[in-house]
């Protein structure tokens, strides 16, 4: 691989010669030793393995076991062993969990000091949320909990603050060097145009975003991936920009970039991301890999296409856009040719009706067994218009276009709502699988069309209250 140079616990780095799906958690545990990055489940679900990496965004908590090593060029890291301060100070929230009891047989506690640390120095206070994707199997997370709590009024240590002053003199002096390595390297360009140019000319190579489904593939199905290309560095693709009446997202934008901006504009859709898998996976996963792996239970496509979305696609010099949803041709088949890639997604600014339920075994970090997004459009009493789409449900993320057929044009009344809910098994003949029976799912989609109806009437909803 050609050179990739980075910041490991303040000390720059330089890599050569290395696969380019060469992982971060084995590259530390095998030739740095360090081995306080632990590995548990080496596929993103138990946060044994998460690191701080910094850049010009900020600082965010990351999976090491998902993570290519180039996907760090330019970065820094800061791993378990770097959260102590250079005389050995720990950490406030080590501290706090020393003091809280925070550890029993401490297999997580490296994750976990890593994510509360970099929430520490966000000045964030949702532990339930920074935590989601930190499984501890024997401490019991009270204890952990008020670690964290404890730890929140206490000053960031300055070395904490050391990675983001230290990049910037790190790019110039070492970076702008440029890089050497003696194998034909990974590609990681930096503008679209240059995206699009090599990916024609190598329309075989395998694009790597986030990596938060390509690092299984590499982890799990042991996969060798060549040539690759990572889009990291493609800094136009990470915009979300607001034109008129429609937001424009950047393919390369995060599932926690998104989470964020969608909070005021459409915070049915920021509250199903935050069911997102984890804080540590939102931070690597992109919107445009969640489109294009044409998941049938990706969580974005379903809320995307119940707002209207419109997808840009780009090969060469040419962009192409249709409605999102005649993306998904059928299970594992999507309309992208070969060398073309996923450039953006628009989305209406203004959709108050929409609503989005995702329904999983577990709270957090779960993929859903069914995820219905309504978005119903009623004037004088009557459905106007009526987007409805769902994940789970189909090979593919599909509208109910039955049961919005059945709506349209007639009055909006639970008793209208109850009568389109045959139209279902019209659209949809679900599977049956580990996550939920073929006949729950149906059933579990038509109650959340009456979900949708009282929700809409101002009814609370919220399965985790308790109403009196
Ligand atoms: C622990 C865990 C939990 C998860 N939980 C959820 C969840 O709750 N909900 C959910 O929806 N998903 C979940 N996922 C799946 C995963 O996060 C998503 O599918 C993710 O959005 C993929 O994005 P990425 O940037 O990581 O893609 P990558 O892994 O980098 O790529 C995925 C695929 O898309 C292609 N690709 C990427 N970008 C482009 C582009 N711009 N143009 C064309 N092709 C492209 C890649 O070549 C590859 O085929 C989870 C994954 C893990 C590991
Ligand atoms: S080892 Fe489990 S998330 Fe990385
Ligand atoms: S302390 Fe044992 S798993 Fe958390």
């Amino acid at each position: 691989m050609s050179e990739i140079a980075f910041l490991l616990n303040g000390t720059p780095v330089r890599v050569a010669d290395e696969a380019p799906t060469r992982t971060l958690l084995d590259w530390l545990r095998e030739t740095r030793g360090l081995t306080g990055t632990k590995e548990g489940c080496n596929e993103g679900d138990c946060g044994a393995c998460t690191v701080m990496v910094t850049d010009a965004e900020g600082s965010r908590a990351l999976n090491a076991c998902i993570l290519f090593l180039p996907q760090l060029h330019g970065k820094a890291v800061r791993t378990v062993e770097g959260l102590a301060g250079p005389d050995g100070s720990l950490h406030p929230v080590q501290q706090a969990l020393v003091d809280h009891h925070g550890s029993q047989c401490g297999f997580c506690t490296p994750g976990i000091a890593v994510s509360l640390a970099a929430a520490h120095l966000q000045g964030r206070t949702d532990h339930d949320d920074v935590l989601a994707g930190n499984l501890c199997r024997c401490t019991g997370y009270a204890p952990i909990l008020r670690a964290a709590e404890a730890a929140v009024d206490a000053p960031i240590p300055d070395w904490m603050k050391a990675d983001r002053k230290a990049l910037s003199a790190f790019i110039f002096t070492e970076i702008s060097r440029g890089s050497g390595g003696s194998a034909p390297g990974p590609v990681r360009p930096t503008s679209s145009d240059e995206l699009a140019e090599w990916y024609a000319a190598n329309p075989d190579a395998t694009l790597i975003a986030g990596a938060t489904d390509v690092g299984l593939w590499v982890t799990k199905q042991l996969r060798e991936l060549a040539p690759v290309a990572f889009l990291n560095g493609v800094a136009d693709l990470q915009h979300i920009e607001r034109r008129g009446e429609l937001i424009g997202i950047g393919a390369g934008v995060t599932v926690e970039q998104l989470r964020l901006a969608m909070v005021d504009t459409h915070p049915d859709f920021a509250e199903l991301l935050r069911r997102y898998a984890s804080v540590q996976i939102r931070n690597a996963a992109t919107i445009g890999g969640n489109i294009a792996n044409g998941s049938p239970i990706g969580d974005g496509p379903p809320a995307l296409i119940a707002l209207g979305a419109t997808l840009y696609l780009r090969h060469g010099d040419d962009m192409r856009s249709l409605p999102l949803e005649e993306f998904f041709l059928d299970y594992g088949r999507q309309d992208r040719k070969p060398g073309e890639f996923v450039a953006a997604v628009t989305i209406p600014a203004e959709a108050p009706a929409l609503r989005c339920y995702k329904l999983s075994k577990r709270f957090d970090q779960d993929i859903s067994a069914v995820c219905g997004c309504f978005n119903v459009t009623v004037r004088n009493g009557k459905v106007a218009a009526a987007r409805i789409a769902f994940g789970g449900m189909a090979g593919v993320p599909k509208r109910a276009a039955a049961v919005e057929a059945a709506l349209t044009g007639g009055a909006w009344s639970e008793e209208a709502v109850r009568a389109a809910l045959p139209a279902f098994a019209e659209d949809f003949t679900p599977m049956s699988d580990m996550r939920a029976s073929a006949g729950y799912r149906l059933e579990a989609a038509q109650n959340m069309a009456l979900r949708y109806f009282h929700d809409l009437a101002g009814t609370p909803v919220d399965v985790l209250e308790v109403q009196p």
